[in-house]
């Protein structure tokens, strides 16, 4: 071969160290030096070869073993359906029920949820977005926007009980019409056990102290019935609280909470009841925050830093919010109504965003979630038209720099933690000894009270 052929003039070359007893010496060293040397080069080349290659399978299964760690893709709407696969969005108030009441009188066999519905919510859509569960808020009209007058004392509109219980049922009524897609969910083990089943967990949400009818016994109904929460307020003060009004503040009756508004926060964290502060005015928001021992929600709530309307939430109330000691652990669950986020025309992804950044820059980011409104606002922002639209949002706080735990803090995990702490304190209470109030509203005169006998 070519390269022996090349040697010989090399050895011959080097004359002096060919003494004639070291000629043969050398040569067989030389000739076991060439085969170790190639053994080695042959080792070499073939540890060189095996690490080339498995760089290129780790590059071409970059994506596959970064699954497997959980890490997310690069590009901003491949790392939000993949965050969503895990993490899917549980949205903390959607108004399907109130759009099955409106549009068709609650007629559930009037339209269908597997058709593109008028509304923002229909099954494909719900899938498109990726959403694992929502509560569906059981929502009927202050007593004034439905053109009546309660009287100075909220004392004559019982019918908003009925109406109630007629969204409570029409809310069931789907979630068990549509059960290979709904599961009816009353705590948070039920939340995750309808994930494992690949379901959209469906819980309920009272919209206001208003359909109380003044009464806890009627709230410990509801619970029965399987509402989780309770909005303190809708747009109008009832017997409980103030309401925080709608763009601008509305006069208020109590200063905030009324002495059966105290009892009523009780009561729901007795219960594991969600003490929800949307809606509500900021001293409402102040005194419940000092008052609860449970953890509570905001269910569609923005920031008014960001956008100055009144139904948004101040600075001065998000700083209330927290996991130490002096603060309270709650989710603030940002609503999308164009008229709540920007200005007029202003509404879209990021301007949502920013009401999310600024929420998060105040409390931290595990006290942020997603409160859309969905079905309950007359206008959307550009890009978050449907339910089926969530990945954008996700997509744009990934590229803002929220990482993945972030992500399912946002979309889900943050609402799933405040829920076990409500149901923890429930227990606790309960433990300690509490007992049903028995508190009636003192404008009441239907009952007999214990100085009349
Ligand atoms: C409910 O809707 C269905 C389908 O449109 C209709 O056939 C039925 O008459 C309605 N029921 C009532 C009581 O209106
Ligand atoms: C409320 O109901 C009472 C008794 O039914 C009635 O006398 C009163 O006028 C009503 N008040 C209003 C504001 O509608
Ligand atoms: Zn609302």
């Amino acid at each position: 071969m070519a390269s022996i052929d090349e040697r010989e003039p090399l050895l011959s070359a080097q004359p002096n160290l060919a003494r004639d007893t070291d000629v043969g010496e050398h040569a067989a060293k030389d000739a076991h030096h060439r085969r170790a040397t190639t053994v080695r080069a042959v080792v070499y080349g073939v540890v060189t070869a095996a690490f080339i290659v498995a760089i290129a399978c780790m590059l071409f299964f970059w994506d596959k073993i970064g699954h497997a760690v959980g890490a997310l893709p690069g590009n901003p709407d491949d790392a939000a359906r993949r965050l969503l696969q895990s993490a899917p969005v549980i949205d903390g108030h959607i108004d399907l029920p109130e759009f099955a009441r409106t549009v068709y009188g609650n007629n559930i066999s009037a339209f269908d949820l597997n058709q593109p519905t008028l509304g923002h919510v229909d099954i494909p859509r719900l899938k498109q977005g990726q959403v694992g569960g929502f509560f569906w808020s059981v929502y009927t009209a202050c007593p004034a926007h439905a053109g009546l007058d309660d009287g100075e004392d909220f004392l004559n509109s019982t019918w908003r009980v009925r109406d109630t219980l007629e969204q409570i049922d029409v809310a069931k009524l789907l979630i068990e019409r549509y059960s290979d897609t709904f599961q009816l969910a009353l705590t948070t083990d039920d939340v995750k056990y309808a994930a494992k089943q690949a379901k959209i967990a469906s819980l309920l949400g009272v919209e206001g102290g208003h359909q109380l009818g003044n009464s806890l016994a009627v709230l410990r109904q509801y619970y029965e019935l399987g509402v989780r929460y309770v909005t303190l307020t809708h747009m109008c003060n009832n017997a409980f609280a103030d309401s925080g009004g709608y763009l601008e503040p509305i006069k208020t009756k109590w200063g905030g909470l009324s002495p059966i508004g105290y009892k009523l926060i009780e009561e729901m964290n007795r219960l594991g009841m969600l003490v929800d502060l949307s809606h509500t005015s900021d001293d409402t928001a102040r005194q419940a925050l000092k008052h609860t021992k449970a953890p509570v929600i905001w269910s569609h709530s923005s920031a008014r830093a960001v956008h100055p309307i009144a139904r948004n939430v101040p600075d001065d109330v998000l700083e209330m919010v927290g996991t130490s000691e002096d603060k309270v652990d709650a989710v603030i669950m940002v609503n999308f109504a164009p008229q709540f986020v920007a200005p007029p025309g202003k509404a879209d992804v990021k301007a949502v965003a920013d009401h999310i950044d600024h929420i998060a820059s105040i409390t931290g980011k595990q006290h942020v979630g997603l409160g859309s409104d969905y079905d309950g606002i007359d206008s959307t922002p550009v890009g978050l038209e449907d339910v089926s639209k969530y990945p954008a949002l996700i997509a744009e706080m990934y590229s803002r720099g929220w990482n993945r735990f972030d992500l399912a803090g946002l979309t889900s995990r943050n609402l799933l933690r405040v829920m076990a702490g409500a149901e923890r304190a429930a227990a606790e209470l309960r433990a300690a000894g509490a007992t049903p109030a028995m508190d009636v509203y003192d404008k009441r005169t239907d009952l007999p009270r214990r100085q009349e006998f």
